[in-house]
């Protein structure tokens, strides 16, 4: 270690010599402050001693224009099915569904994203009911928007739901092939702009699917509704209780996704992704985990500034709900201090199951 007593004139910088206000741009051009003369004049707390100050100082703040809340529909009426290992999650009927979207609509929420469980009889190997006019999801989102034509509807697009498999697309010779699941993506794409589903969110990962699904749209006369791409999507183990939520894990078994979704090791790539899908059309991006994946989200937005979406998933809400039934934890707060990081990250909006609790506590506070 160099001996700090033995500072030569060589050696000392200008800085030491005469501190200034002067910005100082660090290696990731952030701004940094040349401290007037460090501790005890420097005092980082004098700024928290108060709440006036902590809330004249807050950089970043959540609030229900930033929460869109995913939801499951399932057939029937009047019925609600609670998801085993998603607790305070419901499947809910159309009719219910509705009525959920009324409060969330009275809280302020902007949008809603509709998940669909569909009736296992239904589920097949190429997966045809995801382009049925008539499919559940359909179905909901037309009754939603006929309802409540005011907040905003986000569907997936992918095949997860429909094939007897599991997969988001077509599996031939145990592949899930490409080019041949886009073709029917659109077509589901389509059916879905139909049923008056305002934000397209392609969740498959398949290559070149937002410039298909576009022209598609375009094609139909759907150049207002959005595409919401889910650009860079992980293979990853936090979606399970989603999987148990619509009944697509029993069928998936011990395969998993990895030949299409994203690798939890890489970074730069998720940029190729998302710059991918910018070009092809994408009118917002999305990051999905979300709190183990905030890295991403905040390179994602200094490298593009596009509206970017993250995704607080299955599994970061049941930990979080499954630890504080135990009393471990505090479960509001953590929720609350969670969403936050999402915006201090750099985040438009969260898709989180916890939208409407959230969004009841940011009108009490
Ligand atoms: C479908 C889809 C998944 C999720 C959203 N859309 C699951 C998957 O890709 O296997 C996960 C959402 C969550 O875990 O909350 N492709």
């Amino acid at each position: 270690m160099a001996d700090v007593t033995k500072i030569t004139p060589r050696m000392r910088q200008p800085a030491d010599e005469a501190p200034t206000e002067r910005p100082v741009r660090d290696r990731t051009g952030s701004t940094r402050f040349a401290e007037a003369g460090g501790f005890p004049r420097t005092r980082m707390r004098r700024t928290r001693r108060q709440p006036w100050t902590r809330r004249l100082v807050q950089e970043n703040h959540l609030t229900v224009d930033d929460l869109i809340w995913p939801v499951f529909v399932q057939e029937g009426t009047a019925e609600r099915t609670p998801v085993r290992s998603m607790p305070g999650v419901e499947r809910l009927t159309t009719d219910l569904l509705v009525e959920a979207v009324a409060e969330a609509k009275a809280l302020g929420i902007p949008a809603i994203a509709i998940f669909p469980v569909v009736d296992p009889a239904l589920k097949t190997a190429d997966g045809e009911e995801a382009y049925n006019p008539d499919n559940l999801v359909c179905r909901a989102a037309a009754a939603v928007k006929r309802a409540h034509p005011e907040i905003g509807i986000m569907c997936d697009v992918a095949l997860d739901p429909y094939t007897s498999h599991g997969h988001d697309g077509l599996v031939r010779d145990g592949y899930v092939v490409n080019d041949e699941t886009v073709e029917v993506l659109c077509r589901q794409a389509l059916v879905q702009a139909a049923a008056g589903c305002d934000m397209i969110a392609p969740s498959d990962m398949m290559d070149g699917r937002v410039k298909a699904i576009r022209d598609a749209l375009d094609g139909e006369g759907f150049e207002r509704v959005l595409i919401l791409s889910y650009a860079a999507k992980y293979a990853s183990a936090f979606y399970g209780p989603f999987r148990d939520a619509v009944g697509s894990a029993t069928a998936l078994g011990a395969d998993d996704k990895r030949t299409y979704q994203m690798d939890p090791a890489n970074s730069d790539e998720a940029l190729r992704e998302v710059a991918i899908d910018i070009a092809e059309g994408a009118d917002i991006v999305m990051v999905k985990p979300g709190l183990p994946y905030l890295d991403i989200v905040r390179r994602v937005k200094d490298a593009f500034g596009v509206p970017t979406f993250v995704y607080q998933v299955s599994g970061e809400y049941t930990m979080l709900k499954a630890a504080a039934a135990q009393g471990w934890i505090e479960g509001d707060r953590i929720m609350m201090e969670s969403l936050l990081a999402f915006k201090r990250a750099g985040a438009d909006a969260i898709l989180t199951y916890s939208a409407v609790e959230a969004a009841k506590r940011l009108k009490q506070e």
